[in-house]
């Protein structure tokens, strides 16, 4: 399988060597593309392989013989980039892993998505990203009362998001543990675009966006991303604790993501073993 990929940052790099190294079977990367050339510059001395083709912009990236082979392009960018190229990956007939689960809350831009990925048979990978148990969410769909996800992350992972744009609450105020948000999926993908990816993948897998509760904790003295899952209903109870690292170039990102990322794909390149429901 060949691969593209958008934005080479914490996950997109990782995933890059991963596959440059020979870590994820059957896959080839062919293309990586970064809107910010430094990206591009720190990845490139760290592969191997110099047949990997690096882009700039997303029209050469689609112009290009590397994309016309593409199988899979992997976003690893941002919300906003998600958005803006995920409807011509889909309609160039590639299949799209996205990272930037967080745009998939827009409703209508989700629908597109599906009917575009239909039409043309193609798959969208929404890789479980920085929590764990989504099988056994979506093994429950239907038979759910309530799903709560409580986010613990230091201040500094937190900085930039625009929920405190217009919020009087200052991050660096905060000396110990503050309850900073409440509210469904839906919103918290909106006001935390760059934190909170793994809320919209637990909505979409079971009780929906705004039905799944977010609750959104600032702590000074955390030093990993730590991400609380509780599911109740008839069947009992799922409680889940996950405590992850945080990648060293990017505090907001969770080690555990880079290596869902990765997982999917190999998924995703067909791997002949199937673990998991
Ligand atoms: N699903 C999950 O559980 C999960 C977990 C962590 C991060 N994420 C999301 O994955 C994405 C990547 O995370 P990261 O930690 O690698 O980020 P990062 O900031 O380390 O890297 C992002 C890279 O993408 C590039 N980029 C941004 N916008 C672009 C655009 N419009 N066009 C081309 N390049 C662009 C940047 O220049 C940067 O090099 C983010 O949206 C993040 O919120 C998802």
């Amino acid at each position: 399988m060949n691969i593209s990929i958008i934005g080479c940052g914490a996950i997109g790099s990782e995933l890059a060597i991963s596959i440059d190294s020979g870590r994820i079977e059957n896959a080839n990367l062919v293309a990586v593309f970064d809107a910010e050339q430094i990206s591009i510059e720190r990845l490139k001395p760290r592969l191997h392989s110099q047949n990997v083709i690096s882009f700039s912009s997303f029209t050469d990236l689609v112009c290009s013989q590397e994309f016309k082979i593409t199988d899979i392009v992997v976003e690893a960018a941002s919300q906003a980039a998600a958005k803006q190229y995920a409807k011509s990956i889909l309609k160039y007939k590639k299949d799209f892993l996205l990272m930037s689960v967080g745009a998939l809350s827009d409703d209508s831009f989700f629908s597109e998505l599906i009917n575009i990925a239909l039409i043309n048979k193609n798959h969208i990978y929404v890789p479980t990203g920085a929590i764990a148990g989504l099988d056994a969410i979506r093994s429950l769909k239907g038979y759910l009362d309530s799903v709560t996800l409580t986010t613990t992350k230091n201040p500094k992972a937190l900085i930039d998001a625009p929920f405190f744009a217009t919020n009087p609450l200052k991050l660096e105020t905060i000396k110990k543990s503050t309850l900073v948000y409440q509210g469904d999926a839906q919103d918290a993908a909106k006001k935390f675009p760059a934190n909170i990816n793994v809320a919209v993948a637990l909505g979409l897998a079971g009780v929906g966006l705004e039905k799944t509760r977010v609750e959104i904790v600032a702590d000074p003295h955390i030093n990993v991303n730590q991400h609380n899952i509780k599911a109740t209903g008839p069947f009992g109870e799922i409680l889940i604790n996950v405590r992850s690292a945080q990648t060293s170039s990017n505090p907001k990102t969770s080690v555990l993501a880079v290596h869902s990322a990765i997982e999917c794909l190999r998924q995703a390149c067909g791997s002949w073993l199937k673990i998991g429901s």
